[in-house]
């Protein structure tokens, strides 16, 4: 079997509304290999889809039909520490084991470009897949085709904090209630920010992160769904966040962090309890600069 490793990602980083993602250190694990039937087990207990609607499942028959080839069944082990629908890429951790696990099976016919392709298609929008891919921040256009990408390797004394709450938003219902046009002078206001947020963090000016991350596009309308969103926002700031901002769709909250506020997360944690939102659990990151790896192959 293979056992395959995904990164939990980061999407949007504010501004960057399905253009930009970064990995975090957390990983999902899937072992797979080919069988002449459909036989899906959680290691972990999570519920997860055990027939053929399986996400990984469906991955990987999307990639043996694009090279001509028909799946007949498979057998994975799943180990889901991504927590489901809470914007940190469960499901694109689970489109890009797929392609990958698929992939390695046949022999690796694709390259790493068309993986990126074929993860984005299947998503909808790359921000979340092409880091889980490839590591690092990746800044991606897709054109409905194809996606253009660059991916930047991170070494900073950040830490990417998830202030993640026990509740799910699935991403479906985080989208429908984006508005459908935005003014010119909003389009200017998250653009400018979006491109701030990756020259700040690549050039260390982590300073300009709190303007570069707020928005228009999609947090002021997601807030509305995340109770308390706001509150833990300020309580991050007031322990010496350099920003804040929801992570892709939501629910869970993003703080980073300089390495050296040692304590941040326990101040955090001791602030939330205080202040009544016991539910949110606090977890602290690095940037991931390697991507999804199959680890025994
Ligand atoms: N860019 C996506 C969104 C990420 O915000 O809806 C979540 O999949």
């Amino acid at each position: 079997m293979y056992k395959i490793q995904i990164p939990a990602t980061s999407a949007n980083l504010g501004a960057g509304f399905d253009a930009l993602g970064l990995a975090l250190n957390y990983y999902n694990y899937v072992e797979m290999e080919e069988s002449d039937r459909v036989d899906i087990v959680s290691a972990d207990g999570a519920d997860i889809p055990c027939d053929e609607n399986n996400l990984i499942y469906v991955s990987a028959k999307d990639l043996f039909a694009v090279c001509g080839r028909k799946l007949s069944g498979l057998r994975l082990r799943q180990t889901n520490n991504i927590p489901m629908a809470r914007g940190l890429g469960s499901s694109s951790a689970c489109i890009i084991a797929g392609l990958v696990g698929a992939n390695r099976l046949l022999g690796d016919p694709l390259t790493k470009d068309d993986l990126v392709d074929l993860s984005a298609q299947i998503e909808g929008h790359p921000d979340n897949t092409a880091p889980a891919l490839l590591g690092g921040i990746v800044t991606a256009v897709f054109d409905g085709r194809k996606v253009h990408w660059v991916k930047q390797e991170v070494f900073t004394k950040l830490k990417f904090v998830a202030i993640i709450p026990d509740f799910e938003l699935k991403t479906d219902k985080a989208r429908a209630c984006l508005p459908t046009e935005i003014s010119h002078k909003d389009a200017v206001f998250n653009l400018s920010r979006a491109a701030l947020f990756s020259a700040s963090l690549l050039t260390g000016k982590f300073e300009n992160l709190r303007t570069a991350v707020h928005d228009k596009l999609h947090q002021p309308y997601r807030m509305e769904l995340i109770p308390n969103c706001r509150e833990v926002f300020d309580i991050a700031y007031t322990h010496g966040a350099y920003a804040s901002y929801i992570s892709g769709a939501g629910p869970t909250v993003m703080a980073i962090v300089d390495e050296q506020n040692t304590y941040f997360a326990g101040k955090m944690k001791f602030s939330l309890d205080n202040a009544g939102l016991g539910g949110w659990q606090v977890h602290e990151f690095k940037i991931d600069n390697e991507g999804t790896k199959i680890l025994n192959g």
